[in-house]
């Protein structure tokens, strides 16, 4: 398979285009470097640097490589800075993903994996939140993808683009020679990591009076190489011929913010000072996953299942990388 990559630089999309070169695909990317790092890439993949809306740049690396099928990570992936910034988001998430989709269509490419989120859920009404959860973004950001989900629908109807849209919830972790490096970095594993290597001073914990047994938010936090897995069978099963569909990605298990916290220092055996802070606007109290749909019908099943084991990649990467890639 000829596998064209946008996003490919970025923390998620890196980790899946090393599993894809590990399965023997041929993979491409394209990436504008806004947020990812070249040096994420392993050198002799092609690599564009370049804009999504470039269609005649998509179209020549489409005939170029052959592209049979595209997974499209590229997107802004803040919350806050899309509340702030909406148009932004939208020009670059939604905008940007209807003119690149145009050049994938025109260029003949039939299969696409998508970058979707559990943002797009908005405030949970039930925990686990299955795919059936209703649809009601509770920011700008959740909305881009949202819109990108239903353009995909859209176009399967029209012109047979078949697509699988994966909604990740908290992607964690560090994989080989791809960790997680960003400017500004609103995550919470780097930043609690941050605190225990000395980089800041403390970890800001947002909310502590939230209804949960600790009083701070529970996510669902997912290995980058069990959401690269994913990917890859997601493309088996479109290439299988398969119908468009939607899975969650997560692994169906919450852990608070002070349990992560708690994870960081017995993996790293430092103090990480804490300061709580007012909750975020927009942050729900739980997001957990219910992927069973995911282990059903892609077959996929995480590797990881401790957050002990996924934070200690995250601060092996980052013993490894103490300036990031601009060290490397
Ligand atoms: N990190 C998470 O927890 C998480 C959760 C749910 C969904 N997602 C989605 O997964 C995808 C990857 O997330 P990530 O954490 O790896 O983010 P990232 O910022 O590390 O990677 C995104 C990459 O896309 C590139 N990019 C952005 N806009 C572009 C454009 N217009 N043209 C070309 N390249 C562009 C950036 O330079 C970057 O390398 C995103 O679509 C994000 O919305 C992430």
């Amino acid at each position: 398979m000829s596998v064209l990559v946008t996003g490919g630089a970025g923390y998620i999309g890196s980790a899946t285009v090393e599993l894809l070169l590990a399965k023997g695909e041929n993979v491409v990317v394209l990436d504008n470097l806004s947020r990812g790092h070249r040096d994420a890439v392993s050198d002799g993949v092609p690599f564009y640097k370049g804009e999504l809306r470039d269609q005649e740049l998509v179209a020549r690396i489409a005939r170029e490589h052959a592209v049979d099928a595209c997974v499209h990570f590229a997107a802004f992936a803040y919350v806050g800075e899309s509340v702030t910034e909406p148009l932004r988001y939208f020009e670059n998430n939604s905008a940007q993903g209807v003119a690149f989709l145009e050049a994938l269509v025109q260029s003949g490419v039939k299969r696409i994996v998508f970058s979707s989120t559990c943002a797009t859920y908005g405030e949970p009404r039930a925990m686990p939140m299955t795919e059936d959860h209703p649809q009601h973004p509770a920011n700008p950001y959740g909305w881009t993808k949202f819109f990108m989900e239903r353009i995909l629908e859209s176009c399967d109807r029209a012109y047979g683009l078949k697509f699988v849209a994966l909604r990740y919830f908290n992607a964690a972790g560090a994989a080989g020679r791809c960790g997680e490096d960003h400017e500004p970095e609103t995550h919470l594993i780097p930043n609690v990591l941050g605190a225990a290597g000395g980089r800041m001073p403390h970890v800001e914990v947002y909310g502590n009076d939230y209804a949960t047994p600790d009083g701070t938010a529970v996510r669902d936090y997912i290995h980058i190489s069990d959401l690269g897995s994913a990917h890859i069978l997601a493309l088996d099963y479109l290439a299988a011929g398969n119908p468009s569909d939607f899975f969650n990605l997560g692994t169906g298990r919450g852990h608070s913010v002070l349990e992560v916290i708690e994870a960081a220092r017995r993996v790293t055996g430092k103090e990480i000072k804490i300061e709580f802070r007012p909750r975020r606007p927009g942050d729900p109290s739980h997001l957990v996953a219910g992927a069973a749909k995911a282990h059903a019908v892609l077959g996929w099943k995480p590797a990881f299942d401790s957050i002990d084991e996924i934070v200690r990649t995250a601060w092996q990467w980052q013993l490894n990388h103490p300036k990031g890639y601009a060290a490397a």
